[in-house]
Formats: C-alpha cells, structure tokens, sequence
C-alpha cells in the first residue's frame, strides 16, 4: 500500500520536455552539431551540464568548462524563454483529474525533478504550492540516476522509499527510484522499459494502480 506519489516533473506532470529538445536543438544547429530526438531521450532526467556533454558527444571541437557553461546558459535563456508561453492551460485535465483522485484517496504528492526551473513551471501551471513535498535540481550534488532527488523528496514527507511509488518518463529517472528502494513506474517515453516495475500508457491509469495496489491485488505488470 503507498503511502505517497513522487512525480517526475518535464514529460510527466507537463510537456516541458518538448521545449528542453527545442531549445538544444537550437544550440546544436548553430553548432553545426547533429542531435536527434534519440539523442534527447539520452537527456531526460539528467542534470543540465550532463545533458550539454551529451550533445557534445558529437562535437568535432573541445570546449573549456568556462564555454561549457555559456553553452548551458545560452541553452538555458532558450528554454525560459519557452516557458514563458506556459498557462494553467498546460497543465492537462488528466494530470490535474488524477492528482486531485490520487490526493482523496488520502495519498501524500510529491515532486522529484533535476530541473533547476522547477518551482517556476509549477508555478505558471497552477501548481505552485499543491505538493506536500518539492525537490529539485537545486537540492541535489546528484541528478538521475542517482536516487538522491527522490531520497529528500521521501524524507521532506517524512516517509520511507519503500511507501512511495515513483513516476517517471526516463530512464534514468527509473534507475533512480529503483536504486531508492521505491517502486518505479514508467511513462511517456520510458514507457516498456524493462527495469520499471509497473509501465503506463496514460497518467489516468496511475489512479487504477494504485487502487490496486491498495487492494493487495498486483497492479499493472510492466511492458
Ligand atoms: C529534467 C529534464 C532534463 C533536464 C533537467 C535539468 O530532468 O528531464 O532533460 O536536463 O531537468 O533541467 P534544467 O531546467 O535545470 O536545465
Ligand atoms: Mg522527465
């Protein structure tokens, strides 16, 4: 039975995660750098310097750390110029349905994201101050797949991994809650993937699951 959800934020909650491909994107082209989409499903949950090198992974040039870190600030005003456009109307009624379902069934919400802008987006999408706990990338010395953004998470609630269900669109974020002790269950582009223990199609299912799991009964298996 759990006890609490920890949400991913970019590509769970929202789809932020299409304005961080956009904005590399724009870096890469006026590096003359190739970058795909397979290249930026690589970048999902990682923190912000670690997403850079996996774009430079297919740089002909080497760059200092000082050029790394204007490369990521340039990257960076290009993805809070994105968000800028983010509304309450970002946040979807399935997300918003969901949340609210999985809050009356008594359930503590949480979210766990390496991003730096994460009190921002929740709060143009109207989530500001709706979790009982937030950690971010500004928390954390470790992003994804390192546990540790999911680890203050659970302990700002007060609760043990093994209580929280982690959900996630990356890979590596599913890495994470399993190195945690949390159980993980995957979505959007980590959906299948084989080290999560449950998968999801759509966040509405996340009520089912957790009924279920609530019931003793087994829950959605993955894949
Ligand atoms: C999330 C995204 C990553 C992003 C990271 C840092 O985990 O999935 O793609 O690199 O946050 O985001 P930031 O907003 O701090 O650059
Ligand atoms: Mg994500």
């Amino acid at each position: 039975m759990y006890e609490a959800v920890i949400f991913d934020l970019d590509g769970v909650l929202c789809s932020t995660d299409e304005f961080h491909y956009l904005a590399w994107k724009k870096l890469a082209d006026r590096l003359h750098i190739p970058f795909d989409r397979a290249d930026n499903r690589r970048q999902r949950g990682v923190s912000r310097m670690e997403s850079l090198e996996i774009l430079l992974e297919k740089s002909d040039v080497s760059y200092s750390e000082e050029q790394k870190r204007e490369l990521a600030a340039e990257k960076n005003a290009e993805y809070v110029r994105l968000l800028q456009n983010l509304t309450e109307a970002d946040l979807s009624d399935e997300v918003r349905q969901t949340l609210n379902a999985l809050r009356a069934m008594g359930l503590k919400l949480a979210v766990g994201s390496s991003s730096r802008n994460t009190r921002t987006i929740l709060e143009k999408i109207g989530l500001g101050g709706f979790f009982d706990a937030v950690a971010d990338g500004n928390d954390i010395r470790h992003s994804k797949p390192d546990p540790e953004v999911f680890l203050v998470a659970a302990q700002r609630l007060g609760l043990a991994p093994s209580v929280c269900l982690v959900v996630e669109d990356a890979q590596a974020g599913i890495d994470a809650a399993n190195a945690g002790g949390f159980d993980s269950c995957a979505i959007g582009a980590a959906a299948g993937y084989a080290a999560a223990k449950f998968s999801l199609a759509a966040f509405a299912e996340l009520r089912e699951l957790v009924e279920q799991a609530g019931s003793g009964r087994n829950g959605k298996a993955a894949g």
